[in-house]
């Protein structure tokens, strides 16, 4: 039985909610410096909950990668670009794990985390990870910088691999006339 061209309705619904979240959360921390002091924490707050919905949502896209085969490329594209995508989409499933769980890690060696609960949107409060938290200061200083440089580079590499797919979607939409798009949306 031939496999479907497209992916189903479930991998589209991870697909754009994950990428909107994660879009949404980079332009809340850019722009956070325009908003009032008093806006800033609880902000941060919900920079916090939107991440750690992605990382939820991202483990469970992995677990339905891994249970379930992707439609074939389309026909028609080169080998390279094939492994290009491959290579790309390896990467992005590190990246959205490996960004909000880098931030869940600093935030966990925060030295004010006990007057600053961590909570999903205020419903409820989400447990620090232990072990970091039960490292004693000035160990957990150094490892709330440490994280916190992972974290930023994690954002970083996320850009130039969201820019790499992007740009390479559309070549295939618009330069190469293939239904690119058509694979993950409707
Ligand atoms: C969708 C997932 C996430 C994205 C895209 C994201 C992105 C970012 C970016 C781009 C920065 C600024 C880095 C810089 O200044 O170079 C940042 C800062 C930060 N992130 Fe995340 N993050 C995510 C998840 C999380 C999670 C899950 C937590 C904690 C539970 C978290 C906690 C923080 C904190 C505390 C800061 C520093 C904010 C400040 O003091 O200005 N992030 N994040």
């Amino acid at each position: 039985m031939a496999l479907p061209d497209r992916y189903t309705r479930l991998a589209m619904v991870f697909h754009w909610t994950i990428a909107a979240l994660i879009i949404a959360n980079v332009i809340g921390i850019w722009t956070i410096d325009y908003f009032p002091e008093n806006a800033q924490r609880p902000l941060i707050n919900l920079h916090k909950s939107i991440g750690l919905t992605v990382l939820g949502l991202a483990v469970m896209r992995i677990l339905w990668r891994v249970t379930h085969a992707p439609p074939p490329a389309p026909a028609g594209q080169h080998g390279w670009e094939r492994t290009l995508a491959h290579l790309a989409h390896f990467a992005l499933y590190a990246v959205i794990i490996g960004l909000p769980l880098t931030g869940y890690m600093h935030d966990s060696a925060f030295k004010g985390a006990a007057e600053h609960p961590l909570t999903w949107f205020g419903l409820f409060e989400v447990p620090r990870i232990g072990w970091i938290q039960a490292i004693g200061q000035p160990d957990k200083e150094g490892l709330h910088k440490l994280f916190f440089s992972w974290h930023a580079a994690f954002a970083t590499v996320f850009y130039g691999l969201f820019a790499l797919h992007v740009i390479g979607a559309l070549k295939h939409q618009w330069l190469d006339r293939q239904r690119e798009l058509q694979r993950m949306w409707s």
